[in-house]
């Protein structure tokens, strides 16, 4: 018998992973302590599911990925003989410390209990329960079921065995996990995230681009590389000989431009004119719309890049 998986929280990220794991052959419970989310998310289930089968990215039919995910009308019963459950509910800390707390009261001790939260370290919300050692961040990248890394960030007493079985759980459901080794906020994809956007907005507010060129260095620049390969494998063949090569030639040039890119305070005027670039291309009631398109253009670049050899 397939192995259960217990989705709490049924938004964006939680409607996501009910995908990743459904698509994988794991059975679903999903709750969410809204009752209005937990009806509109089968609708919006089925539209990224169709869309999923249309890029050739299910190996079964819409119904039978769909037929595995199950409304639970309880957190209880969600729990219930689940092998792990991905928690997606509100970014504060004080609510991920509460449904932990009630989560470690609930499920059975095998469980594993992760977090998909953006930022908050694993110890802030789970100190004081007993169960401590089977709980850890398992942060994903939206959407889930397009983009496969998986941050796993374990408390200093995570156990061991929690991290392999976590890490085998997320490799079966097809994503890529990655470990931090410790604790740090923001885990490893935001902070470099936040590196990228510090900078973009200093360049901004400096005056040395529009935004829409910003966008466009990484769109038609960086990021085309970077859809396969990071920047320790960027650097290692942009010089003949390697990492070392490149450092001599280049790293002091970085180490110089490093010394003028100060943290940015995100000013209000700077956010607002950005804003105001933004909804001339794109009207605010268009945002829905353009971020299904990303979408679907990142399952044509999933689909390209199965057929890839790695
Ligand atoms: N949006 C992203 O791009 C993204 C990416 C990675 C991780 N995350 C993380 O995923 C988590 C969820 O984010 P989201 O974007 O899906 O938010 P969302 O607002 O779309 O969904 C949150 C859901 O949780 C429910 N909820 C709130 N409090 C609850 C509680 N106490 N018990 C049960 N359900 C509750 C809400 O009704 C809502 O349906 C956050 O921790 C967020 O940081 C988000």
């Amino acid at each position: 018998m397939s192995e259960k998986i217990a989705v709490v929280g049924a938004g964006l990220i939680g409607r996501a992973w009910a995908i990743v794991f459904a698509r994988a052959g794991f059975k679903v419970a999903i709750w969410d302590a809204v009752p209005q989310a937990l009806q509109s998310c089968q609708q919006l289930l089925r539209e990224n599911v169709g869309d999923l089968a249309r890029h050739g990215l299910i190996a079964e039919s819409v119904e039978v990925v769909l037929e595995r995910i199950k409304p639970a009308a309880s957190l209880a019963e969600a729990l219930k003989d689940a092998a792990l459950v991905q928690e997606n509910v509100k970014e504060t800390v004080e609510v991920k410390r509460e449904i932990f707390a009630e989560m470690d009261r609930l499920a059975a001790p095998g469980t594993i209990l992760t977090s998909s939260t953006s930022w908050i370290p694993t110890s802030e919300f789970t100190e004081h329960l007993p169960g401590r050692e089977r709980i850890l961040v398992a942060h994903p990248v939206n959407p889930p079921y397009l983009v496969p890394l998986v941050e796993l960030a374990p408390a200093p007493w995570t156990s061991k065995a929690t991290v392999e079985r976590a890490r085998d759980i997320y490799t079966r459901a097809g994503q890529s996990p990655v470990l931090l080794k410790k604790e740090i906020t923001g885990f490893l994809l935001n902070r470099i995230q936040g590196a990228v956007l510090n900078e973009a907005l200093n360049l901004y507010e400096n005056g040395y681009a529009s935004s829409e060129d910003l966008d466009k260095v990484l769109k038609d620049g960086l990021g085309l590389r970077w859809s396969f390969m990071g920047p320790f494998e960027t650097i290692d063949l942009n010089a003949p000989e390697g990492v070392l090569d490149y450092a001599k030639r280049y790293g002091h040039t970085y180490r110089d431009v490093a010394k003028t890119q100060p943290p940015n305070e995100w000013k209000a005027e700077t956010l607002a004119a950005i804003e105001k670039e933004r909804r001339a291309v794109l009207g605010a009631g268009a945002l829905g719309e353009r971020a299904r398109w990303r979408d679907n253009r990142l399952m044509g670049l999933v689909a390209h890049k199965r057929k890839q050899p790695t």
